[in-house]
């Protein structure tokens, strides 16, 4: 069985509890896209594990962690999270691969972000500042460099002179950024993959074998369908495909072997970062949700815009996805609330838009409309049968199947792994 695990808003749905979840009954775990930009958060009794690029599998023995080819590499971030995890006690060996394909962070991309988004001032898009954008870029401008091609490091060394003339004068002359020496990068690249050429590997092989052995496999998704390059809201989008058909180009894995998608859906609404959110709350709700959501960006601690539970936006993500079914999370942080809302529809010059607009512009102008919901007083975080849900929080969770026209197969009600009820 292959299932894709995919953010079915903007990203922090809670893919790493699930994933963590879900890993007990995989064999392999794959991350197809994305890079450090991800924070994904697993609690595990006392200790809290936030995961950047290593597939939320890895805290489980005896299952195979993979980077796809999809995904791009900051190698310091990478070994650094490698060696915290180690020093918790997480066996990373041969357990762990990552596909010699991957493309690689350098410096200058993390410089180009941060320059990028200081200049737009105002209209920036709140990037998570770690390189991605500009990696993916020269990724499709075919000037990036691959895992594989640090490997030979004569032809590095061109490559990287060649690369990091252009891209100096860039930083000087556009950005007046004094730039970066060959050696210094040169040096610390060739340490890197070093390090990390031991895990380097062609993960599609392994992956396609697997499926031919029956074995169960994950592919874990980072950001969310908000945030894909294509179908997020853009620009304020991340730079690789996180939508579930990306599981198929960033692990080398035929669309035809994927069995299932599973999308993550957060109870309400959040995202980090610049960008439209029609059914953003007002200051106080915002305040409250915040605090008893611990809406702390995993990344970057940035602070998360919380609102409504948005089922126009959610909708449109089930169908780009081709969701099977969905894990609602969160639901604990709406306990207590009088009254709860659903946006079912936007409202643009006084008409009512059917579909998801794809101009930010529209959606910035549109006004969400809602339905009401009664809400519930009891703590659910303690509740481990569907049946023992209070009927107004079972009502909601139907709601929303019944809006995204799918089924809800798991709700989690706490970041513990015990706090999660299967239906
Ligand atoms: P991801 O990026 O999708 O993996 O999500 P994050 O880890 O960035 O953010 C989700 C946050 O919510 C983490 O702090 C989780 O520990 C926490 N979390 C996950 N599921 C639940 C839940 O059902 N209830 C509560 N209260 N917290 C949860
Ligand atoms: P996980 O996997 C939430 C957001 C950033 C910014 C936009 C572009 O934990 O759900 P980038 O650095 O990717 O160029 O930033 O995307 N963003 C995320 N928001 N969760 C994430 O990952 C995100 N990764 C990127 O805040 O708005
Ligand atoms: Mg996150």
């Amino acid at each position: 069985m292959n299932t894709v695990i995919v953010g079915a808003q903007w990203g922090d749905e809670g893919k790493g509890k699930i994933i963590d979840i879900l890993a007990r009954e995989a064999d392999y775990i794959v991350r197809y896209q994305g890079g450090n930009n991800a924070g994904h958060t697993v609690v595990i009794g006392k200790e809290k594990f936030i995961l950047h690029l290593i597939p939320s599998g890895i805290l489980h023995a005896g299952k195979v962690c993979m980077i796809g080819n999809g995904v791009v590499i900051d190698p310091q971030a990478l070994i650094s999270e490698i060696e915290g995890l180690k020093s918790k006690g997480i066996k990373i060996n041969s357990n762990f691969l990552i596909d010699n394909r991957v493309h690689i962070i350098f410096p200058y991309h993390r410089v180009l972000d941060s320059l990028r988004e200081d200049r737009k001032g105002r209209a920036s898009i709140g990037t998570t500042r770690r390189g991605i954008g500009p990696c993916y870029a020269d990724k499709a401008a075919r000037i990036g460099l691959r895992l594989c091609d640090l490997f030979d490091e004569q032809s590095f060394a061109k490559r990287l002179k060649e690369i990091l003339g252009e891209k100096n004068e860039i930083l000087k002359k556009v950005y007046n950024f004094k730039g970066f020496g060959f050696k210094e990068v040169y040096d610390t690249y060739c340490g890197y993959s070093r390090k990390i050429k031991k895990y380097s590997s062609d993960c599609y092989r392994v992956l396609n074998q697997a499926a031919k052995d029956g074995k169960n496999v994950l592919f874990e998704g980072a950001q969310g369908t908000l945030l894909d390059i294509d179908y997020g809201t853009y620009p304020y989008v991340t730079s690789s495909s996180a939508i579930a058909g990306g599981a198929s180009p960033g692990t080398g894995i035929g669309p035809s072997r994927i069995d299932k998608i599973i999308g993550v859906v957060k109870a309400y609404t959040t995202r980090v970062g610049e960008g439209p959110f029609p059914t953003e709350f007002s200051a106080k709700l915002m305040t409250a949700i915040q605090k008893k959501g611990e809406e702390f960006g995993a990344t970057t601690g940035r602070s998360r815009r919380c609102g409504w539970f948005d089922s126009v936006l959610a909708r449109y993500s089930a169908i780009i996805n081709g969701l099977d079914e969905i894990a609602v999370t969160k639901l604990d942080v709406l306990d207590g609330l009088k009254t709860l809302n659903i946006c079912t529809g936007y409202r643009y010059n006084n008409k009512m838009l059917m579909d998801f607009p794809s101009n930010t512009e529209i959606l910035n102008k549109i006004e969400p409309v809602y339905e009401e919901h009664p809400g519930w007083e009891e703590d659910t975080s303690r509740i481990l049968e569907y049946s023992r849900l209070p009927l107004n929080s079972r009502k909601y969770l139907k709601r929303i199947a019944e809006l995204l026209e799918t089924k809800v197969s798991i709700i989690s009600v706490g970041s513990e792994r015990k706090q999660t009820i299967f239906v």
